[in-house]
């Protein structure tokens, strides 16, 4: 052959190498993507809290905004909801998600976990794991380490054949086994460990072609990499040497629960952590979250996460820009950018401009880029640098690409109208709410009477039987009261004493509501002791059980109970105290509504509904109300305004939009300044209000006409006076 043939050849040799076999490694300053260091710019989007009709929408922002890499934990539990039926469809289309972030130009992140945290039902891990016979979760347990790599390796192995590693041509470029291991590893000892070296070597053994980072992990075996956590990453021990520095959570503000405040973080801070962050080296940092959305259905954690997932991220629950956060955050990603080179080519040099003031330089070769920090949270501060003065806000960092001049400072936002967008505020803007024949269906109470009913001797855990396919579960019983009971002659009425794990309840004595009573945020228990009225012979109480998301955290969270484990009993009787924790009980799960399918339209039998013009005023506990109405002109996100009910559950032409409880917030709002160390409770909002009061309907979920809307109410409210509402952006 010719030569200038053989050298031709070669070089379209080295070309489709070039394009076919992209590797992605690291060093001791950053992640490698086809031998370029890179610092990248990354935000949390996680599939499952928002429609795939919004994704391409919110990738765009986020590519717009500044980012590079998009993170997204994977949710076990939605695509394996029986062992090996899998489900990856609409909502869960993990690969048609990896796709759009891939036709946007951007990286992926992808933390399969398989535990996740997250706020989500179980930490992401499927209920029925909890029933692997001698399981025990994420330590050194052979169930659960083959559960764990069955499904590890069915992410992998989709993710494979559809080309998303990025050796492969796709766009993941990192990912994460297990989360924020660390202090629960320890406690486990020597078992954490082996647990945490058998998945180091497991994900190795993958072979995707992608570094792997384990999240708050400051031991992750070889070649895994540590990553911090938090507010800021500063309390990281840092890696070692031949490692980067990588920050997985940059928390953009903090989720809420039911009963609590709403969190904000100030942007300013936001800047000010991240400014900090690269200043010292650092080269990924990822917002957790940069779109929280929405915990749709039952999905939420907790007990108590709200079904909003907002976290005050830069784009918020319906996917719209927030401001000045968004804006903010892409002029530092720009600034960073510009310095970008500098920064993967040299460590820092620092050095002292005052007592809580110093310059970090980066100067490689003919490169310089400082960064100017000032950490006095309460006084600005001038400082001198290479013979120029500068002033320094309080608690914020001035970034200098050319070691001169001040591109961008963490606390000063730069004209509104230059950031991009018209206007900063969002409001809720009332419509017309088109909802029209109101009908209402009461829950049947004679549940003795079913054939789906377990019975046993005392008190059974709630999710052992519910197996998490209802937030419900009835606990009925009867008790046989002597005619001669001195209540039953003007005496004092007897008191009920219910103790359960949580996470609310409801008492029905004969039929008739008799109260409820629910656990909180800080102590999921619930203790129901009131009068109830008995009468002579047989009386049936019924308990009506609710769980309100599953523990996502915690050593050994799988072993948490549910539901009324007792003691329950009778004061006040002649005898003294009546036990009716070792009686009889009978058990039927969910609600009778559910079983009929009322939330769609077609439900399974038919049911009488009452019109509710023929309704009185007062509505009574467990009632289904339903309505139709058309979808409004736009498309501008919409959400239900459901400040006029108590509790439950809703659904949308038989999506559910999750649960809802008007409970008001508690806390100390006192008003936010962005300057000293973050904690959320340091920002709080909304005290008095109720938590979430706005519950995000899809657009995609309706058709012009004629939506269904489905409510359950535990409680009692008025559904006429919930309505449709649009959220848009509005100028000041
Ligand atoms: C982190 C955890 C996340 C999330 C976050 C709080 O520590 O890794 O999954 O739970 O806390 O929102």
């Amino acid at each position: 052959m010719e030569s200038k043939w053989v050298l031709l050849f070669l070089m379209i040799f080295q070309l489709g190498f070039e394009i076919i076999e992209c590797s992605v490694t690291y060093d001791s300053k950053a992640i490698v993507i086809n031998g370029e260091r890179r610092i990248l710019i990354s935000g949390s989007i996680h599939y499952t809290r928002s429609t795939p009709e919004m994704w391409e929408d919110l990738v765009k922002k986020a590519k717009d905004g500044g980012l590079d890499v998009i993170d997204t934990y994977v949710f076990w539990n939605v695509h394996e909801p029986s062992p090996g039926n899998y489900n990856f469809e609409g909502r869960y289309d993990l690969v048609k998600f990896l796709k759009t972030v891939k036709k946007a130009g951007m990286y992926v992140h992808l933390r399969i976990g398989p535990y996740i945290c997250a706020e989500w039902n179980f930490g992401g891990f499927p209920v029925w794991l909890k029933y692997v016979p001698g399981i025990s979760f994420r330590t050194d347990n052979e169930p659960f380490k083959s559960a764990m790599k069955g499904f590890t390796e069915k992410i992998v192995n989709l993710m494979k054949s559809e080309k998303m590693f990025e050796s492969q041509g796709g766009p993941i470029i990192l990912s994460q086994i297990e989360n924020e291991y660390g202090s629960v590893g320890k406690a486990y000892g020597g078992a954490g460990h082996n647990y945490m070296t058998w998945a180091a070597n497991m994900v190795v053994e993958l072979g995707t072609g992608v570094p792997w980072v384990m999240c708050k992990q400051d031991d992750a075996p070889d070649p895994i990499i540590n990553t911090c956590n938090g507010f800021y990453c500063d309390e990281f021990s840092p890696n070692k040497p031949y490692k980067p520095t990588i920050w997985t959570e940059a928390w953009s503000g903090w989720f809420t629960e039911f009963g609590g405040p709403v969190y904000e973080r100030p942007v300013q801070d936001l800047a000010f952590s991240v400014a900090r962050f690269i200043q010292k080296g650092g080269s990924f940092f990822n917002y957790y979250m940069y779109h929280g959305g929405t915990n749709f259905g039952r999905s939420s954690g907790g007990p108590f996460i709200t079904t909003s997932y907002d976290y005050d991220a830069p784009l918020d629950e319906y996917g719209l820009i927030r401001q000045p956060k968004y804006g903010h955050l892409k002029e530092l990603h720009k600034v960073i950018k510009e310095c970008e080179l500098a920064l993967v080519s040299s460590d820092p040099i620092i050095t002292s401009l005052g007592s809580l003031q110093q310059a970090h330089v980066f100067s490689p070769k003919s490169q310089c880029a400082a960064f100017l920090s000032n950490y006095d949270p309460n006084n600005a501060a001038k400082v001198t640098f290479n013979n120029v003065h500068y002033t320094l806000p309080p608690w914020s960092i001035s970034i200098l690409p050319d070691c001169k001049n001040v591109a961008f400072n963490t606390a000063k936002f730069i004209k509104l109208s230059q950031i991009g967008v018209e206007s900063t505020k969002m409001e809720m803007l009332w419509s017309d709410s088109n909802m029209f024949s109101w009908e209402t269906y009461n829950e049947d109470l004679n549940i003795v009477d079913e054939s789906s009913i377990i019975t046993s001797m005392g008190l059974l855990e709630q999710i052992n039987i519910t197996r998490d396919t209802s937030d419900y579960l009835w606990y009925t019983t009867s008790v046989d009261v002597d005619s001669s009971e001195s209540f039953l002659h003007g005496g004092e009425l007897p008191k009920l004493l219910v103790q359960s794990r949580g996470h609310a309840l409801h008492v029905f004595i004969n039929g008739e509501y008799s109260g409820s009573s629910f656990g909180t945020r800080k102590h999921r228990k619930v203790m129901y002791k009131e009068k109830i009225n008995l009468h002579g012979g047989i009386n049936k109480i019924a308990l009506l059980s609710v769980a309100m998301g599953l523990p996502n955290m915690g050593g050994h969270y799988e072993t948490w109970e549910t539901g009324v484990l007792g003691p329950v009993a009778l004061y006040g009787f002649d005898k003294g105290k009546w036990d009716l924790s070792w009686v009889n009980w009978s058990y039927k799960v969910g609600l009778k509504g559910e079983s009929m399918n009322l939330i769609s339209s077609n439900p399974t039998s038919s049911v009488t509904w009452t019109q509710d013009s023929l309704i009185t005023q007062k509505q009574q506990p467990l009632t289904w109300h339903k309505a139709y109405f058309n979808a409004p002109k736009g498309d501008s996100p919409l959400a239900l305004d459901m400040n006029s009910m108590g509790k439950g559950q809703a659904w949308v032409n038989g999506q559910s939009i999750g649960r809802y409880w008007t409970t008001f917030a508690s806390g100390n709002c006192q008003g936010c300044h962005y300057a000293g160390t973050y904690r959320p409770l340091t920002c709080q909002l909304g005290c008095g209000q109720p938590t979430q009061r706005w519950y995000h309907v899809p657009r995609s979920w309706l058709k012009p006409k004629n939506n269904l809307l489905v409510i359950f109410e535990e409680l009692g409210g008025d559904p006429t006076k919930v309505s449709l509402v649009k959220r848009s952006i509005t100028s000041n």
